[in-house]
């Protein structure tokens, strides 16, 4: 008999397993897309929801390619995640070298999260609403929205996605901040003031990027609950494993072994401390964004590899749940 697929599997657990997806391989990449759709439960747009993308002109906007994303999971009964409505991070070219007033910046944050959360509201779950508002060292991060608005972005971000989308999960999503640690400290007193303030703030997600530091398991179970304290959801939003030259086993079969087991030890964080989603950032190992973006780490951080065949820490996933 056939083995049982993953996304399957997931949801006899009323688990959500995911992948970041990018729209260029939908059209493409008849192999990419047969993984995605056997595999997983769950989609998040790995760009085509990033401001850069979405807005070629200031008061124009291309869904396009979010569109086909979106649609693609929809149609194979996969949940959504959408990401991300304010970010310092790809924003567009020209908007980089707008002269614009606080109160321009502000106006058109506002119509783009009404625009964008509002378009998408019937098909997708939960939003992105703020990325990567904390600097490492735990204090705000002195980026063009904190620079117009202060610490309020953030709620005016969240109270406009609201207005839009109330049905929609509203997160705040950063990096590094996995475990116990500074930064994560700060994010549970940002977020303690958001709920003080009456913000409609729904969760956080935690991208668990495993690349240069891995988080240890036990400190991301104690991290995940004092967020579920406050009554947030908490999601793994980006996971990916990755080894330097440092913590690499050497050989191939070695370090997949190694990772499996670090897969492994977060799916079993997120069913023992109610975590019901976590999603990988990308299908493939050549599909990920690691390679690129770090030339000192292993390019295969992910549950399939170039080869469209399931990794061990596909199957380490699997038996867990
Ligand atoms: C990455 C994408 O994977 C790349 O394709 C893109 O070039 C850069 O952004 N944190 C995030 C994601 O919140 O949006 C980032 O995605 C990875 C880090």
């Amino acid at each position: 008999a056939d083995e049982p697929r993953l996304r399957d599997v997931a949801a006899d657990r009323d688990f959500e397993i995911g992948a970041a997806v990018a729209a260029e391989p939908l059209r493409t990449d008849a192999s990419y897309k047969k993984i995605l759709r056997n595999e997983f439960n769950y989609v998040t747009a790995e760009n085509a929801l990033k401001m850069g993308p979405l807005r070629p002109a200031r008061h124009t906007y291309d869904f396009r390619d979010a569109d086909a994303v979106v649609d693609y999971a929809r149609e194979h009964d996969q949940t959504v995640r959408a990401h991300t409505l304010a970010w310092h991070n790809q924003t567009p070219e020209w908007f980089q070298e707008w002269d614009y007033t606080d109160g321009q910046l502000e106006d058109f944050l506002r119509d783009h999260v009404h625009t964008t959360a509002g378009r998408y509201r019937s098909r997708v779950d939960a939003w992105d609403v703020v990325n990567e508002a904390v600097a490492d060292d735990g204090t705000m991060r002195d980026n063009l929205w904190y620079d117009a608005m202060g610490e309020r972005y953030l709620d005016r971000a969240f109270e406009w996605a609201d207005e839009v989308a109330s049905e929609t999960d509203l997160y705040y999503n950063d990096y590094g901040a996995d475990g116990v640690n500074e930064k994560s400290d700060a994010i549970y007193d940002l977020v303690s003031r958001m709920l003080d303030r009456g913000v409609p703030i729904d969760g956080v997600g935690l991208q668990l990027h495993a690349l240069h530091e891995k988080p240890a398991p036990e400190s991301v179970a104690e991290n995940v609950r004092r967020f579920r304290e406050l009554d947030l959801d908490v999601q793994i939003t980006e996971m990916d494993v990755a080894y330097t030259p440092a913590d690499d086993p050497g050989d191939r079969d070695a370090r997949w072994e190694k990772q499996a087991e670090y897969y492994r030890a977060i799916t079993e964080v997120c069913l023992d401390e109610g975590v019901d989603t976590l999603v990988v950032w990308g299908v493939r190992d050549s599909d990920s964004w690691v390679s690129s973006w770090f030339e000192s780490l292993t390019g295969d951080p992910l549950l399939f590899d170039a080869g469209n065949d399931p990794k061990p820490a596909y199957h380490a996933i699997k038996e867990t749940l």
